[in-house]
């Protein structure tokens, strides 16, 4: 069993459905309310796990309910959570998520002790978490410089690094380049690719997607993964750049869905797949990943993974050439 090392948040999402998503000062009457297990770290440990990787989860949670709890279902899904750090006095990571009846969803997060992990963290991990050839899947809700250790440490040991830049932070284009160099593979949507190339445009305008695409591809080492949701995705690597359509499915629930696709594209990667299989076999996982309400209930096992893409998987259509600015 191929084993993938994911550093990223826990949270717990607390969670409701309305009709449509609120405007800034509009009070919504929701029809549900649940309490569940999330956090893009977590969410990704989880799918991976389901995948058929053997999972390694870093991250930090208070010493409190929230966290003991959220430990607790990790075990059971037979993650390893014995490095994970339990800061006193602080509390868990907690998401506040409104889903509205077309699926989209609105969210907002308190970190709490997931912006504990440090740096010093990440050097004080044993060298036997950061085997050569094995796949490391860092995610954004913890803090920068961490991700930015963990990603480096891991390609110093020669892993696979897999970053999911998600949510976008705040910093400047060098430490963002930083970030990305220090990555083997990349899977961020629209909004974060522009982010992170510093191109994201003014209100109105429309965005230099061939710019933000050279730029993206000057910095990837083996490939660039853009999620496009209902889309599918974009895949662009030094032979070429593909686009793969999505799976047609009902979307209930789109939470969670990147991170579907981050935990299984990093599964597939551990297996020996090129970043081109992985990411179809992704997308199937993440196609699965919107049919049910909440983000970790939602994720798929490796047999449904299997089935949905052995279903006709979406035509591949080669967009263009190698190095080209076709991905978006
Ligand atoms: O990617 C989905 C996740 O984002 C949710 O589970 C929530 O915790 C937020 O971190």
């Amino acid at each position: 069993m191929p084993r993938v090392v994911v550093f990223g948040s826990s949270n717990t999402d607390l969670t409701m459905r309305v009709p449509r998503l609120p405007e800034p000062g509009q009070t919504i009457l929701g029809s549900s309310f649940t309490t569940t297990p999330g956090g893009k770290g977590a969410n990704q440990a989880v799918a991976a796990r389901r995948a058929g990787a053997e999972v390694v989860f870093i991250t930090a949670v208070g010493d409190d309910d929230l966290g003991r709890q959220a430990l607790e279902l990790y075990r059971r899904e037979g993650i390893d959570v014995s490095h994970v750090r339990v800061v006193e006095g602080v509390a868990s990571g907690v998401a506040l998520i409104f889903v509205g009846d077309d699926g989209e969803n609105l969210i907002g997060v308190a970190p709490g002790a997931n912006h504990r992990l440090t740096p010093e963290d990440i050097d004080g991990l044993p060298a036997s978490l950061f085997g050569k050839d094995e796949v490391l899947l860092v995610s954004l809700e913890i803090p920068v410089e961490t991700a930015l250790r963990a990603l480096r440490r891991g390609a110093e040991a020669g892993m696979l690094t897999v970053l999911n830049p998600a949510p976008v932070p705040a910093i400047s284009e060098s430490a963002a380049k930083d970030l990305l160099s220090a990555a083997t593979v990349i899977t961020p949507n629209r909004v974060e690719a522009l982010a992170l190339t510093g191109m994201t445009p003014e209100v109105g305008a429309q965005p230099d997607w061939p710019r933000c695409a050279e730029r993206l591809l000057a910095m990837r080492k083996l490939a660039v993964v853009l999620t496009l949701g209902s889309r599918g995705c974009e895949v662009a690597t030094a032979e070429g750049t593909w686009s793969i359509g999505a799976h047609r499915v009902e979307a209930v629930d789109t939470v969670g869905a990147g991170d579907a696709f981050s935990g299984a594209l990093a599964v597939a990667l551990a297996e020996g797949r090129s970043p081109l299989e992985a990411a179809a076999w992704a997308n199937a996982a993440a196609a699965l990943a919107v049919t049910q309400p909440g983000a970790q209930s939602a994720l798929p096992n490796r047999d449904a993974i299997d089935r949905l893409a052995a279903r006709g998987a979406p035509p591949y259509r080669m967009a263009s050439g190698g190095g080209s600015c076709a991905i978006f």
